[in-house]
């Protein structure tokens, strides 16, 4: 039988809980340490898990020879700071979503990780969903021919996270955009098949997450420590003509909470949430919905994925290396809503 492949996980809050479930369901790996800079965080979750060691430290993880693989589940200010650390001890990463606070630190990432031949892998769960997946196979198979707009949301009425540190800008890059809005990029760009940005005009507005008495869906959040955006708006522009609508939104006054993706061609569009591929055939307009979808829990899946990629030594399905772009549309909204006009995105 193959080695198995040993996993640290840096971080032991939210997320990290699916990490170690996902690593705990793969036959090829084995969950052997796990650190937090709250150590009884670590200790907690060490036990419940039955996972051998913790600590209260990466660097003292990452001091693990054995370890091959890490996850790291840390707010987005110490993403590329661990992600570097881990590849620089020749392990492999797979890195919580936005890969950075910026396009910079994302390229170190990706440098890090070519210099030390080990792969970089993005938590961007959603393509792994049977939805987005479903839709990717509709567009391959030609069905709505070739995509020139995408529109898609992650708009949360009053969805500020009571937990962590998302409303403070030092630690996370941004707010709404770059927490959720990510998701939506992400997808929009995948499903398109990642076309190369140059251009993008956007707008960001802090209207409500900064003042108090207000109702939230997670409970009451610091409104004093809040200084990111509550809600983004951007037009992408590609080379080769596609454009890309984003909203997100951590607060809007809105009617209701929508997570959307249109992609239109010139033959068809297919959306999610709900899922149809919408044609046009026998002389009417056509709505279509597959009969039946395979359950997936995304982020088992992305973890699954990543161990494989590890495993077979073939390449991530969410490469480092690609995701930055993603960063550069999402720095290219920050900075066109600071300068309020269109910035070229290189
Ligand atoms: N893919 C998704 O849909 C998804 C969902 C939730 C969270 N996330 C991402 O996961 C990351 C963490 O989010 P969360 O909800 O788990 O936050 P969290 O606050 O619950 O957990 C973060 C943990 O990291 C620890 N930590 C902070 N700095 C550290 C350091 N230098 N070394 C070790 N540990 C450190 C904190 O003490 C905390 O326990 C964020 O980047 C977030 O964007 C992704």
């Amino acid at each position: 039988m193959a080695k198995k492949i040993k996993v640290g996980i840096i971080g032991a809050g939210g997320i990290s809980r699916q990490h170690v479930e996902g690593y705990q369901k793969c036959p090829d790996a084995e969950v052997i340490a796990i650190c937090d800079i709250l150590p009884q965080r670590a200790k907690a979750l060490a036990e419940e898990f039955h996972i051998p060691k913790w600590f209260d430290s990466a660097a003292r993880l990452l001091a693990l020879k054995e370890i091959d693989a890490v996850s790291v589940c840390t707010p987005n200010y110490d993403h590329m700071r661990s992600s570097v650390l881990a590849l620089r001890a020749g392990k492999h990463v797979l890195c919580e979503k936005p890969i950075a606070m910026n396009a910079r630190q994302a390229q170190r990432m990706v440098e890090a990780a070519r210099q030390a031949r080990k792969k970089l892998q993005i938590g961007l769960d959603k393509r792994f969903s049977s939805g987005v997946q479903f839709a990717k196979q509709v567009i391959a198979e030609g069905r709505v021919g070739k995509p020139y707009y995408a529109r898609s949301l992650s708009i949360r009425r009053r969805g500020v996270p009571s937990w962590g540190v998302f409303g403070q800008k030092k630690l996370q890059g941004g707010g709404a955009l770059i927490d959720i809005g990510v998701h939506s990029i992400d997808t929009a760009w995948y499903l398109m098949g990642c076309p190369r940005p140059v251009a993008v005009v956007g707008k960001t507005y802090r209207t409500i997450g900064d003042t108090p008495g207000h109702v939230g869906m997670f409970g009451p959040w610091d409104y004093k420590t809040y200084d990111v955006e509550d809600f983004a708006v951007a037009l992408v522009r590609f080379a080769g003509g596609a454009t890309m609508m984003i909203e997100s939104a951590f607060c809007v006054n809105l009617d209701k909470n929508v997570f959307g993706c249109n992609i239109v061609g010139d033959k068809g569009g297919v959306s999610l949430d709900p899922l149809q591929v919408h044609l046009e055939a026998a002389g009417y307009l056509m709505d279509c919905t597959p009969n039946h979808l395979p359950r997936v829990q995304t982020y088992h899946a992305e973890v699954a994925a990543f161990v494989d990629a590890v495993a077979q030594n073939k390449p991530s399905p969410v490469p480092g290396s690609q995701i930055v772009w993603v960063q550069k549309i999402m720095d290219g909204i920050y900075a066109s809503s600071r300068a309020s006009r269109e910035v070229r995105i290189k």
